[in-house]
């Protein structure tokens, strides 16, 4: 191809061939009228649909405001917004940023520096586990558990170590006195909505601190509220002391997050790390009101009967349709595993106007928003099932 033919955006992403310009809560358009009931959500990043009425007030009054003006200087909205994540969990202070790679970015820099500080030399080791995903930046792409996503860009950040997700033994087998941390996704998601088995979170909690590691949750998938608590560590009962926050976070407004208790937080200093539009008014603000509209809403609360509805559906759906194997995920963020490649399922469901998405190649994922009206989540579980039938026969 001659450059002249080449589109203008780099070919990094495989679209589908709709543009969408419009949107509110569950609904969304494309630039021909057609509706589409969105059930991926911008990939599990609007807990409360498109624009939702209170954040969108919020963004548009700070729009009036105050855009951007460097962390060189104190900014409300993001000391009101670190406040309320700090009340929120069990962490102590907040490093914000703009996405997930740089949350994770942010968390491995400061596993690093903090285990210096407290073991008196620097341990240098991170132990990731396999089917993982947490970015594509270097640091966050060498501790991702996926061939595919690696092989490309060799060298990678070095002694990175990987252990199988969900088995204790695979995890030992990896673990001595050189690790800073063991990350993880407390719920696997890109890797296939993997569950931990029942006692996993806390014997891996119990094998970091046997060894002086710190414990990564890297909840940039499965926090907000996705999986039935606000942070997926309040579900599953078990700390880590570091953990990272995005795509939910802004309800589609980009902010990442990296939090951690403070006798590990205490070890960012002026110089250590830093981000110029981290935390900056707009996202801040923005991100606020949409744990604002969480928690004034009970949304979380009452999102636990639409989680029930779609956990019912995907076990009838793998019950009548062969070729579908086993139901995947909890909360607002489920799929099906199939025999075979979904793509074509997604291409069925677009045609019929509903939006979801993958977790790797086999496996559906949806994750709508976790406010959904019932008649929406129906009629976008009925279109799924045809969808489904179609894709399997
Ligand atoms: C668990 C997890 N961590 C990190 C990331 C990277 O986030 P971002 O694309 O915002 O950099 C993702 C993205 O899917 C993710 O699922």
């Amino acid at each position: 191809m001659s450059a002249s033919t080449l589109p203008p955006i780099m070919g990094t992403y495989g679209r589908f061939p709709i543009t969408l310009v419009e949107g509110k809560g569950t609904e969304v358009f494309d630039d021909k009228g057609q509706r589409y009931l969105d059930f991926l959500g911008g990939i599990s990043v609007l807990p409360l649909g498109h624009a939702p009425d209170a954040p969108l007030k919020t963004l548009i009054e700070q729009a009036n405001k105050l855009w951007h003006v460097s962390n060189l200087y104190h900014i409300q909205p993001q000391q009101d917004l670190a406040q309320k994540l700090v009340d929120s969990s069990c962490f102590d202070q907040v490093f914000f940023c703009n996405s997930g790679t740089e949350a994770v970015e942010a968390a491995l820099k400061l596993a690093r520096i903090s285990s210096e500080k407290s073991h008196g030399k620097s341990r240098s080791t991170f132990v990731a586990m396999n089917k993982s995903f947490h970015g594509r930046s270097f640091g966050s792409l060498s501790v991702t558990g996926q061939e595919s996503y690696q092989a490309p860009f060799r060298p990678l950040v070095p002694e990175v170590r990987f252990a199988d997700f969900g088995d204790i033994a695979s995890l030992k087998e990896q673990m001595a006195d050189d690790v800073a941390a063991v990350i993880m996704e407390p719920m696997q998601a890109e890797g296939g909505l993997n569950m931990p088995p029942e006692g996993y979170l806390a014997e891996v909690r119990k094998i970091c601190d046997e060894h002086g590691a710190l414990l990564i949750y890297d909840e940039v998938q499965v926090g907000i509220g996705r999986l039935g608590s606000l942070f997926a560590y309040q579900l599953f009962g078990v700390e880590p002391d570091i953990m990272t926050l995005a795509k939910g976070l802004g309800g589609g407004f980009p902010i990442g997050a990296c939090l951690a208790k403070a006798e590990i937080s205490q070890h960012f200093v002026p110089g250590t790390h830093a981000s110029t539009f981290g935390g900056n008014p707009l996202a801040s603000a923005t991100a606020l009101a949409v744990l604002n509209a969480i928690e004034d809403g009970d949304v979380i609360e009452k999102s636990q009967a639409k989680a029930k509805t779609i956990e019912d559906f995907m076990a009838k759906a793998c019950a009548k349709i062969d070729g579908a194997l086993e139901p995947r995920g909890k909360g607002m963020l489920q799929g099906i595993r199939f025999d075979k490649p979904v793509l074509p399922l997604l291409n069925h469901c677009l045609e019929a106007g509903l939006l979801v998405g993958m977790a790797g190649p086999n496996t559906l994922r949806i994750a709508p928003a976790l406010n959904t009206p019932d008649d929406l989540l129906e009629e976008g579980l009925n279109v799924l099932f045809t969808c489904i039938e179609k894709f399997s026969s």
